[in-house]
């Protein structure tokens, strides 16, 4: 686990800013926006990327007077070129927490190293089941009753950083991939502003794996 030495260089300057990075519709940049207008969230959304420009959620931004920004992966030589360019937009930003929403790619080392233990993933699974795209269909292929949604710290390990929260929903005997991501979407717009809350918040600490709040 790369966060046993976690110093967060940049973490504690402005924990607050976020940077919320998306490749489409954005509902869940959206509830985020939302829990920040009706106060439930203290934090400032310093600005919202995207790699991809027909993204709705750079709409969503721009409605909210939030600098929306679309960076194009195919502009850079290879993966780390371009997550070197997404720091480079986030540092001057005082960006202290990155959070993954709907962000279709992976997390290479240089927005790792830029941001140790200060970046979240949202993913519609009861996490470590079902990591990976598609989540909601290997649920029901497997058959499983209880599915949910995953707030966790991400690592070099896809979708496997500790865990800040989760919501269990049904699954039921008629739920389509459809009917159940709904209702697992229902979940996420929840429990993202609350687990950015706890992290902004700064009181917690790893044990491990285990992400715990202190009292
Ligand atoms: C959500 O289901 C999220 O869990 C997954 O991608 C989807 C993004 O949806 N990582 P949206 O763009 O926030 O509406």
């Amino acid at each position: 686990m790369p966060l046993e030495n976690d110093s967060r260089p940049l973490f504690p300057r402005r924990p607050h800013r976020l940077a919320i990075l998306i490749s489409g519709r954005g509902t869940n940049l959206q509830s985020i926006i939302d829990a920040i207008a009706a106060r439930r969230l203290d934090a400032t959304i310093a600005v919202v990327i995207s790699n991809r420009s027909d993204a709705p959620g750079l709409a969503r931004a721009r409605a909210a007077n939030i600098e929306a920004i679309c960076i194009d992966p195919r502009g850079f030589s290879d993966r780390d070129a371009f997550d070197r360019a997404i720091v480079d937009l986030l540092r001057p930003r005082q960006v202290g927490l990155v959070c993954l929403a709907g962000f279709m790619r992976r997390v290479g080392p240089p927005l790792l190293d830029a941001f140790p233990g200060a970046i979240l993933n949202i993913h519609p699974s009861l996490l470590p089941a079902f990591p990976g795209l598609d989540a909601q269909r290997q649920a029901l292929a497997h058959g499983v009753r209880i599915s949910g949604a995953t707030v966790h710290l991400v690592t070099p390990d896809l979708d496997l950083g500790p865990i800040v929260t989760q919501a269990a929903v049904p699954v039921l005997a008629d739920d389509t991939v459809e009917t159940l991501s709904a209702r697992i979407l229902v979940e996420e717009h929840r429990i993202y502003p609350e687990a950015i809350r706890i992290v902004t918040n700064g009181r917690w600490r790893l044990e491990g794996r285990r992400f715990l709040v202190d009292p």
